[in-house]
């Protein structure tokens, strides 16, 4: 058996009982086995694009005699998948803007899938616009900090939720909704970033200089307000 701990872990917490995942970027296919170990899934497909990871994702299968439950790919996001192999699809450890082309190209995969979970390293943001532009509502977020730094999961169905404003969009409309434990250290974490580029910005000359110096001024006042 083997054992995830916490983000993996976490994700793993979002898969309903009984569905079928189809996890993209699988890697060593650790989420996918502890699913159908669990007994979580009964069945699951595990795709990754680099033929390292897909090795190493057969392999583990393999090991653990999950070969008959656990189908494994090498390929690009959702295009070795047939629709109907899952109905929940995960992806995790990729950007934002990565995940959202995976999207976007598995459309054919996706009519079949009704729950997303997601965990973009970066531009959560530009994901979370795209699941509101294309039919997935977010109805569960959450935080988790490892090894000292926080990531976001997004759980998404199909359905409509505007996302009120950019702030939301940046922070995860969830998050802050339910005041996540660790959103006072991505607030922090964020108007540090910020605070770091305006300090550049104040060594620099350029035209259009205070223009971009109130932007951001602006963007962290928001971002201390979500904590106000
Ligand atoms: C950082 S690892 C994350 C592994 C695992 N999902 C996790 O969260 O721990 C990202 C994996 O995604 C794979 N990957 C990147 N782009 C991909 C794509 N377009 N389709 C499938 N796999 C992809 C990489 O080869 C790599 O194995």
């Amino acid at each position: 058996m083997i054992e995830l701990k916490g983000r993996l872990a976490e994700i793993a917490g979002y898969v309903p009982q009984g569905s079928a995942i189809i996890d993209v970027g699988t890697d060593h296919a650790y989420l996918p086995i502890f699913l159908v170990q669990r007994g979580r899934c009964p069945r699951a497909v595990g795709v990754d694009i680099h033929a390292g990871p897909y090795k190493s994702a057969v392999e583990q299968v393999g090991l653990q005699g999950l070969q008959d439950r656990i189908n494994i790919y090498l390929g690009d996001g959702l295009q070795p998948v047939q629709p109907g192999e899952g109905d929940v699809v995960t992806v995790a450890g990729m950007g934002g803007t990565t995940i959202v082309d995976i999207l976007q190209a598995g459309e054919r995969v996706l009519a079949q899938v009704n729950r997303l979970i997601l965990q973009p390293m970066v531009a959560g943001a530009s994901l979370r616009l795209w699941l509101m532009q294309h039919g997935w509502g977010i109805m569960e977020e959450q935080l988790v900090e490892e090894d000292g730094r926080i990531y976001e999961i997004s759980v998404a169905e199909r359905g409509t939720q505007p996302i009120p404003s950019e702030i939301m969009l940046e922070l995860g409309p969830r998050i802050v909704a339910k005041k996540d434990p660790l959103l006072p250290k991505l607030v922090g974490n964020r108007v540090e970033a910020l605070e770091a580029v305006l300090a550049q910005l104040g060594k620099a000359r350029s035209p259009g200089l205070e223009v971009k110096q109130a932007e951001i001024r602006n963007k962290i006042r928001l971002l201390q307000e979500v904590l106000a």
